[in-house]
């Protein structure tokens, strides 16, 4: 599927087939797609975590009350930020730098026939803590993505609206 087409076809994957490995090429050229998002003085100013372990995957499942999808994904990324790393004119630009992250890599996933669903973190105090616990991470998770093979289809639909948009 090429990025036209992943990017209109894209939802959010909830129920995954079980049991499934992912290759590790097509786990990297996710987190390439994410690593290649623009960012705020190209300070790129996170880490991911790919959590592959059946046990710390359930933690994850355990700690975060939106991820149910995890039982069955076959894999988690927590795609985390790294504040420090932005300062000066830059600073504070971390979040939107990681989520242009998060959905470089929902829309490899797509294109790679993945489905995937982004799951919050930051602002959340309370989960950004448990995430990171869980993961080990000393920065701040800004979500959690279950990546699978879909075992689910919901539709493409398009969302343009005319009126959200102002020409001038
Ligand atoms: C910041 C953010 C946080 C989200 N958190 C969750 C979540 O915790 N659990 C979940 O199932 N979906 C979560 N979603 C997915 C949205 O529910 C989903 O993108 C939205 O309903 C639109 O559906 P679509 O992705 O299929 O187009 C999140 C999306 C964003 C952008």
């Amino acid at each position: 599927m090429d990025c036209n087409q992943a990017i209109r076809a894209r939802r959010s994957i909830r129920k995954f087939k079980p049991g499934v490995s992912i290759p590790r090429a097509d786990v990297e050229s996710m987190l390439e797609a994410a690593m290649l998002a623009p960012s705020a003085c190209n300070c790129r100013p996170w880490e991911f975590f790919v959590v592959q372990n059946p046990e710390v995957k359930a933690k994850l499942h355990a700690v975060h009350p939106f991820a149910g999808m995890l039982e069955t994904a076959s894999l988690a990324i927590v795609v985390c930020a790294l504040p420090e790393a932005q300062a000066d004119v830059c600073e504070g630009f971390w979040p939107l730098d990681c989520g242009a992250a998060v959905e470089n890599l929902l829309v490899q996933a797509a294109a790679l026939g993945y489905g995937a669903c982004w799951c919050g973190c930051w602002p959340r105090q309370e989960r950004v803590e448990d995430v990171a616990r869980v993961v080990g991470a000393k920065s701040v998770p800004v979500a959690l993505i279950s990546v699978g093979v879909p075992d689910e289809e919901p539709p493409a639909r398009g969302f343009y609206q005319a009126d959200k948009v102002t020409w001038l």
